[in-house]
Order: structure tokens, then sequence, then C-alpha cells
């Protein structure tokens, strides 16, 4: 079996942040999105993986290399326009060739695992195995009607009433019957090549197409929200190793990691928290739920359930929750104490206390 992730698309609900970077290099728990599927694929025994990128984005193979690093072998098949979910697939026909495929969105975390129903498919063999979860509110998302018989007879995209509450993740299990369906499917009303048509189309023509429920944490890494919900959860399993230089005065509670390289001076953690290698934190308050990627600087800070990424500095500023902080990014207290100043990039969000 090989696998497909799918880590092309616009990425809009993250701008500004996937304006300069793609988000599956998004850190949860200081590890790329990316580097948390793929060894998420790699633990099920699959190690020939494809992964789909949009034109011109060499950021993600830059990162990632060539898969050595992390036991597999990575292709990268480039999609000209993110056309939707089974263009992409389209795309990927000549790297798939005639394998059963896995295929995961690049920006899917489902961190406890499919290893059920990687073995369920293995076993069947339907057309399709979709990895379902069950959600309190299906409309946002594809909708699977199950038979008696565990079949998937139907399938929904974002309905308002929908007739179950099985929600299609990013996951899916897929023999080579979907390439023709692929090659069938029309556009939608969004304009896109949509998965769950080609999906369909396989049920319409007599295939048996199963779903296996998911029973552990999901989510979605498409919003700044989510990214934040995630990396909350998976920093609840955090193990504390202290790497760095911790000064005198320092006052460390809960499971906290301070890289190798990292300094923490005159300051208070709370974890959970991950401080990146290279990372100065002094005179700081920094509380749970919180991740410093590498070489930033935090000087009288206040920072909790958060995200910075590398490099950035920030300075004098308490009072900082639920934020994600871009590569290289500042903020800093000005000399005014009621004014505020911003250089503000297209589709930034900043709420400031009133
Ligand atoms: P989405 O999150 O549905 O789409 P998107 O990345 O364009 O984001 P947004 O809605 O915020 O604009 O895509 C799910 C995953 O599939 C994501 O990792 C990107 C990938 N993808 C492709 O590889 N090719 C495509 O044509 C599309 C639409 C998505």
């Amino acid at each position: 079996m090989k696998a497909l992730v799918l880590a092309g698309g616009a990425g809009t609900r993250l701008r500004p942040l996937s304006y300069s970077m793609p988000k599956q290099l998004i850190p949860i728990a200081n590890k790329p999105v990316l580097q948390h599927i793929v060894e998420s694929i790699r633990d099920l025994g699959v190690t020939e993986i494809g992964i789909v990128v949009g034109s011109g984005n060499t950021d993600l193979a830059d990162a990632m290399g060539d898969g050595s690093r992390y036991g597999v072998a990575f292709t990268w098949i480039v999609q000209e326009r993110p056309l939707g979910l089974a263009h992409a697939v389209r795309v990927a026909g000549p790297y798939l060739g005639d394998s059963d495929f896995m295929m995961y969105l690049g920006d899917n975390m489902l961190p406890d695992g499919v290893a059920d129903m990687a073995a369920d498919f293995a076993t069947a063999r339907p057309a399709a195995q979709l990895v379902v979860s069950r959600v309190p509110d299906p409309r946002a998302f594809g909708v699977a009607e199950l038979n008696d018989a565990g079949r998937v007879v139907r399938l929904t995209e974002k309905p308002e009433q929908p007739r179950s509450d099985l929600a299609l993740t990013g996951v899916y299990f897929f023999t080579p019957a979907i390439h023709r369906a692929v090659e069938n499917v029309t556009p939608s009303a969004r304009g896109e090549l949509e998965i769950t048509d080609a999906i369909q189309l396989l049920i319409d023509d007599g295939h048996t197409v199963r779903a296996g429920r998911y029973r552990g944490y999901w989510k979605d890494t498409g919003r700044a929200e989510d990214v934040l919900d995630c990396n909350r959860h998976l920093l609840r399993s955090l193990r504390s190793r202290l790497a760095g230089h911790i000064g005198d005065g320092c006052e460390i509670s809960g499971a906290v990691v301070i890289e190798e390289g990292a300094r923490v001076l005159r300051s208070r953690i709370t974890g959970p928290v991950v401080i990146g290698a290279g990372t100065v934190v002094e005179d700081s308050h920094i509380g749970p739920g919180t991740c410093v990627a590498a070489d930033c600087t935090l000087r009288g800070v206040e920072l909790s359930d958060s995200i910075v990424l590398d490099g950035a500095t920030l300075s004098g500023v308490s009072g900082l929750y639920g934020s994600v902080i871009g590569r290289h990014a500042s903020v800093t207290s000005g000399e005014s104490p009621e004014r505020h100043r911003l250089l503000v990039g297209d589709h930034t969000r900043i709420e400031v206390a009133a």
C-alpha cells in the first residue's frame, strides 16, 4: 500500500500565515503538521508516500527532505491549481498506479491513529473505506449515511439537514477503482472536483464503500482556532525535558520542555509549555498551552495558550493569550502607554484590549 498526502490547497482560512508558508508546516506541539501525519502513516507500516503540493511550493520539500529522516520515501507531486481533492487524486494517478492507497488530507490531525481502519481495509478490500467521526453538528462536514450492514449508501457535502452524525475525517483508503471515478466527476457548485462525488460514483456503480468509526481526537487544522485547540490537546501528553539553561530564580512547574540552547532567566514557566532551541526568555511568565519555536526572544512578556513561530520577538507585552505569532514577527510595547501602533499585513487579525 502507498499513501497520498494532500498538501496543495489555498489555505485561505489560515491567512496571513499561509501567505508566507504552507499551512502544513505550521508547528503543533513544536512539530509541523505534515511531520505528525507522515509519522502516523509510517507507524502503519506504509513507507511510500506521495505528497501533492501546489505549483511553485518548494518550502515543504525543503523542510521535509526526501523522507529518509522519517524512515520513508517521499515523491513530490505537483498540482498546478487547487482544483479539488478528486483532481489531486487524478494528478497523482501515475504515481499511484495500480496500488491500493490511503489518502490523508495534509491539514488533518488524528493523533490516536487509524490502525483499526487500515486493518479492516486490508482484510475486506472494499473499493473505499472512509474514516468517520461522530460530531455534534455535522452541517459543516461531508456526511456519510450507512445502512444496517455498515455500508455507506450516500455521502452529502455540508447538508442543511444531516441524515447522520458521521462526518468524514481527512483519511480514506482506496483500491484503484477510485481512478475511474475521479476521471468521471464534474465540478461542484464551488467549482472543485470533489472526492465525495467520486466516492458517490463508486457507490452508484455498485462498489462497496465502508466506513470505520474513529473515536479519538480529530481536528482539521484549517483555522487558527483549530491549530491552537490541537496544540492544547497534544501538549496534554507532553513529558518534561529540560535541556536548555535555566537561571537562578526561575519557577518551572507542570510538563515543560526547554530545548538545547534555550535560555530562561528570571521567569515563571507553567506547563505544559515548550521553549524551542536557541530561544531566550527573560522576566516573563509563560503559561499553559504555549509553544515557542526556535530562536525567539521574549522579554517581559506574559503569554499563555499560544504558538510563537521561529525567530519572533515579544517584549513588554502582558495578557497575551490564544495567539499565533508568525516567523520573525515582532510584538512590543511602544513609547506611548495609551496608543497602539500597528504594521498589519493582509488578512491579519488583531484584538487589542479596549
Ligand atoms: P482544504 O482545507 O479543504 O482546502 P484549502 O487548503 O484550500 O484551505 P481553505 O479552505 O482554507 O482555503 O484542503 C484540505 C487539504 O487538501 C489541505 O491539506 C490542502 C489539500 N488540497 C490539495 O492538495 N489540493 C486541492 O485541490 C485542495 C482543494 C486541497
